[in-house]
């Protein structure tokens, strides 16, 4: 067994473990198993292009036969045959035309997720564009901006769809460097129904488990880094000295992943793709549904140490991988970190943002979205509302382009809602009862359950029609969704 790193003393505005949740947590001893990590080769990306030039991609929606994890063989629904779909790396600034055949049974399209693009590509069915028929082909053109830690995934059907598998990693590299890292993997992280394990319970407001029974939804069971569960997850190699960059995506429908790092700390570098001013160092990062965090360790502690959910039966069900040093593959595999209170968690309210929005013309309305529905508010597991309305009945709210629009966003039910803005982001100015010194830069936010408010500003710099919804689809689905209208 390798000792623990410890940090002591906790840094001020930390956002602490409860007691309650501490206890939960410790509650019972994750078995650090031995077992061998099947490495797996991850799907080639895309290679960078020479900044500004077009790169043409061509994506094909299919079916394919994916094992999880031993003996847990799925049919899934693929871009270019793989779980996650095939990978996009490129240069901001390149013109990115995309030729998407849809070889799927139904009708489907693609949703940039994070990325500004012109209203008529950005996927959305009957909104965006008459959605691609079985056998059908689109293209899909555009700037590929901002920089950052993007995805994209299926925006039709999308409680089935996004849970057969469509989604995959878009990165787009900045012009100006990143902060420096040695080495780089992106992780993209999700959820399964295979009925072949206990399902977890649906997570509270705190992303830990023991929440409320309150959605109609799966009972999802199996928990993926990059398509596999542990101990079939690839290991992430590093050598002594490297800083190392992950990407992290929330691909999931539904779950708030809490991860850590054992031995290492987390420098989280990056909200959704945008850079904050200085790098903000925790020991367990809380992501919900389709928001992307970047982050860096330093690997100064040679040894085999897992990455793994601080929600027990996330890791149970799989997300866990190990980093291996090289000259430590044979080293044992350390065993998961008791957990302090004193862990520093991951807070929307520990950021600065850098502010890259464009100059707003003026000042627009004001708005605010009560979100509602689920068993416990509105007596129907399946419907979810923004004001008592459901889509496409909710009321839009309404831009001239550069204007400034402010939101308050309050939630009333008992599930979290992770709210997403397409064509462009947003900033964040307070989280709860925690005003943020330097809005964070975000295209998704938590709107915590059980009275969470969030407050941002959007500098409505795009013209279009763009969906504002609650990112779990079976909310979405179920009403959670109204529109920004920018003329
Ligand atoms: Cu990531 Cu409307 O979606
Ligand atoms: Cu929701």
């Amino acid at each position: 067994m390798q000792n623990q790193h410890r940090r002591s003393g906790q840094q001020a505005g930390s956002n602490l473990l409860t007691r309650r949740t501490f206890l939960q947590l410790a509650g019972s001893t994750l078995l650090a198993t031995a077992a061998g990590c099947t490495s797996r080769t991850a799907p080639p990306a895309a290679t960078p292009s020479a900044p500004g030039s077009t790169v043409e991609i061509a994506l094909t929606a299919q079916e394919a036969s994916w094992e999880l994890a031993p003996g847990k063989r799925i049919t899934a629904w693929t871009y270019n045959g793989t779980v996650p779909g095939y990978p996009i790396r490129v240069r901001e600034g390149d013109h990115v035309r995309v030729t998407f055949t849809n070889r799927l049974p139904e009708p489907t399209t693609i949703h940039w997720h994070g990325v500004d693009v012109p209203a008529a590509m950005d996927g959305v069915p009957d909104l965006s564009q008459p959605p691609v028929q079985p056998g059908a082909t689109f293209t899909y053109e555009f700037d590929a901006r901002p920089a950052g830690t993007r995805w994209y995934h299926t925006h039709a059907n999308s409680a089935r769809q996004l849970d057969l598998g469509l989604s995959a990693p878009l990165i787009i590299e900045p012009q100006a460097a990143d902060p420096p890292a040695d080495r780089e993997y992106t992780l993209l992280l999700d959820d399964w129904v295979t009925n072949t394990s206990a399902p977890t319970p649906p997570p509270d407001n705190n992303g830990m488990m023991g929440g409320m029974m309150d959605d109609a939804g799966p009972a999802y069971d199996t928990f993926t880094i990059n398509g596999k569960a542990f101990p079939a997850t690839a290991p992430l190699m590093v050598r002594q000295g490297e800083r190392v960059r992950l990407r992290l995506i929330n691909a999931s429908n539904m779950q708030t992943f809490v991860l850590s790092l054992a031995g290492h700390p987390l420098q989280v570098t990056h909200t959704d793709g945008n850079p904050l001013q200085q790098a903000v160092e925790v020991d367990a990062l809380s992501i919900v549904p389709a928001e992307r965090y970047d982050v860096i360790f330093v690997a100064d502690h040679p040894g085999r140490w897992p990455l793994y959910a601080l929600n027990q039966p996330h890791t149970q069900g799989g997300l866990k991988t190990l980093i291996v040093y090289e000259g430590s593959e044979s080293a044992p595999e350390a065993e998961l970190p008791d957990l302090t209170p004193g862990l520093r968690v991951w807070s929307y309210s520990l950021g600065h943002g850098v502010d890259r929005l464009p100059q707003p013309s003026g000042s627009g309305a004001t708005y605010q979205l009560t979100l509602s529905g689920g068993m416990m508010m509105s007596g129907d597991p399946n419907v979810w509302t923004i004001n008592g309305k459901v889509y496409p009945q909710t009321d839009p709210l309404v831009a001239e382009r550069n204007q400034l629009l402010s939101v308050r966003l309050s939630n009333m039910s008992m599930q979290t809602h992770p709210f997403h803005l397409h064509g462009q982001s947003f900033r964040l100015l307070r989280f709860g009862s925690q005003a943020l010194q330097a809005p964070l830069i975000k295209d998704t936010v938590d709107v915590p359950a059980m009275m969470g408010t969030v407050d941002l500003e959007i500098v409505a710099s795009n013209p279009g029609d763009w969906m504002f919804h609650c990112h779990k689809p079976m909310h979405m689905d179920g009403g959670m969704a109204t529109l920004v209208k920018v003329s």
